[in-house]
Order: C-alpha cells, then structure tokens, then sequence
C-alpha cells in the first residue's frame, strides 16, 4: 500500500489559479501588474529550471516577470548595481537572487547580495529584517519553501500544534524558518545538523519529520516513526547507475525513467520510508511546485504591500 501521497504539484496548481485573481484586482487598480525581478548569475542548470518555472508560474498568473542574468565571473559589485536597479525601480515590487551564486563571488557574496535587496521587495524572506520578523512573529515576507510546506500540512489536515515536528538541516534558505514557522504553530520543534548523534533515533520521534539537507535518500525507514508525515525538501539528480540501483528496484518506473532519460529525480527520503510513514511528499510533484507558487503569492503580497493596500 505505501505511504498516503501529499500532492503537492495538485495544490500548488489550485494556489496559483486562486492568486491569478488577486493579481489581476492589483492591476485593476494600481494600473499595472505586481512585478517580480529576478537575478540569475551563471547558468546552473538546476538553477535554469528553478527560474525558467519561476518565471513562467508569475507571468501566467498575470504578472509581470523580469529575468536579468549576470555573467557567472561578475563581481559582487555588478550583482548589486543589478539589484539597485531593481530596488530604484517603481514597477519591481519583488526581487530575488537565485542561490547558489557562483563559487567565484566568494563565500560571504550570498549574504551581501540578500541584504542589498530592499526588504519589502524581499520575496524570498531572506533579508536579515525579514528574518528577524520572523523570528518574532511579525507579518513579514517569509521564506518561499518553508512556506510551502506549511500550506501543504494545513491543507492537508495534519496536525501541528502540539505534535514533535524534527527538521533535519539548519540552512537559512529552509531549515532555519521551517522549524520557526513550525513553533509558531506550536510544534515542539527539534532541529538537526545532519552531523547530529543518534540522528536516527531523534528522527524517529518526530510526529512531522521534514528532511532538508541535500543528501540522496539520506532518510531511510529507521528514522520514520512508523504513521508519522514526512516532507521531502530534497531534489537531488541522479546520473549513475549504480546510485540508481541503490535506491531503486530494477523494474520500478523510476529505473525505467533512468533508462530513458539517464538521469533521475530523488529527494533527501529514501524510498523505503515509504513503508512506514503515513504520509509523504513525493519527488518530484511535492515540495518543489509548492516554492514556485509561494513566490508567486510573495510577489502579489509585496505588491500589496508596498501599495499600501491590505494583504488580501
Ligand atoms: N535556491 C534554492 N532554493 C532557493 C530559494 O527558495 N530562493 C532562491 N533565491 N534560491 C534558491
């Protein structure tokens, strides 16, 4: 039987037909629509196929979106002029910087980037006021991924509050906001850095276990109380044939994609936790098209905000 699916790719489909309206009562009235920029520095091609769906979920959605690439050599310097631009820029209302950046801008450049963005066209939530709004409860712009995954948990009916939620990674991209928005919701929340003793142990207590690290199938049934719900954060690639056959049995669809396309999807949950979670988010179809519509729902929000007008 296996694990109830969470669907996530469904309700990000339904979240976006319902924000379509909500961009088009922006434009309405402010005679233009809500607009996101977004800085692409290099050309990863993970980092392409975030943007491209980032992109294309806004503009169908009715909003404006506006890609500006940057050479991957750039210095940190014409990164920010770019971002000025965009800050300086009235019909801009949200703005993100695709991560990673490349390796050459330096360690710190991540950082230094988020926070030249102005925070209230900050659509990612990573400005450091945002995070520290956040932190304190405040209405803010939050972290796109971590959103996500709350939506989904409500909408689907899974208890937070009271329950012992364990994230395992610490990023600021996800782990960190993710166990903020958890506890907020009354979680008791426990968070790991996967160097964690006894991970497996706390993992299995966990009534909501989100794996947010970036390790194929890192998760394995040991670390799933058996009934709880688990969020895969995870998209890992997959080239290698003996790292497919690891994972997967040999005539089970996704060796049968392999086969196809020589390479193949897998998140931070190994297959086998399947057998005992309750509920699970697949990959890909879970996580990943719930961030692209909680950009589009920041970016509309920022508009609403910046216009003065309520959060609707
Ligand atoms: N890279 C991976 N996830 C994200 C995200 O949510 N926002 C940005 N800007 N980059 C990312």
């Amino acid at each position: 039987v296996g694990a109830r699916r969470l669907d996530g790719a469904g309700l990000a489909a339904r979240l976006r037909a319902e924000l379509a309206p909500r961009a088009a009562r922006f434009e309405a009235r402010h005679g233009r629509p809500p607009g996101l920029g977004i800085v692409l520095a290099g050309q990863r091609p993970e980092s392409e196929i975030y943007v491209r769906n980032k992109l294309k979920a806004v503009a169908d959605a009715g909003c404006r979106a506006e890609l500006v690439r940057v050479d991957e050599h750039a210095t940190i310097d014409e990164c920010r002029r770019v971002v000025q631009r965009l800050n300086d820029d009235e019909a801009t209302d949200a703005i993100l910087v695709q991560s990673p950046l490349p390796p050459g801008m330096g360690a710190d450049a991540e950082r230094r980037l988020f926070e030249s963005i102005a925070s209230a066209k900050d659509v990612d939530g990573f400005h450091p006021e945002n995070v520290g709004r956040l932190v304190q409860k405040r209405p803010t712009l939050v972290a796109c991924t971590p959103l996500g995954c709350i939506e989904l948990l409500e909408r689907e009916q899974i208890a937070i509050a009271g329950c012992h939620a364990v994230v395992i990674g610490r990023s600021d991209i996800v782990g960190k906001p993710m166990a903020l928005l958890l506890l907020h919701r009354d979680a008791t929340v426990t968070i790991c850095p996967s160097r964690t003793q006894d991970l497996p142990q706390i993992a299995a207590n966990a009534d909501i276990l989100v794996a947010a690290l970036g390790r194929p199938g890192f998760v394995t049934r040991d670390f799933v109380k058996p009934g709880a719900t688990v969020v895969d954060v995870g998209i890992n690639v997959l080239t290698d044939a003996a790292e497919v056959a690891r994972f997967f049995a040999a005539d089970s669809p996704k060796q049968r994609s392999f086969a196809q396309k020589g390479s193949v999807l897998i998140g931070d949950v190994h297959p086998n936790v399947d057998e005992v979670a309750g509920a699970i988010t697949p990959v890909p179809g879970g996580v990943g098209p719930l961030t692209i519509a909680m950009v589009l729902r920041n970016t509309i929000t920022a508009a609403e905000l910046r216009a003065g007008g309520a959060a609707a």
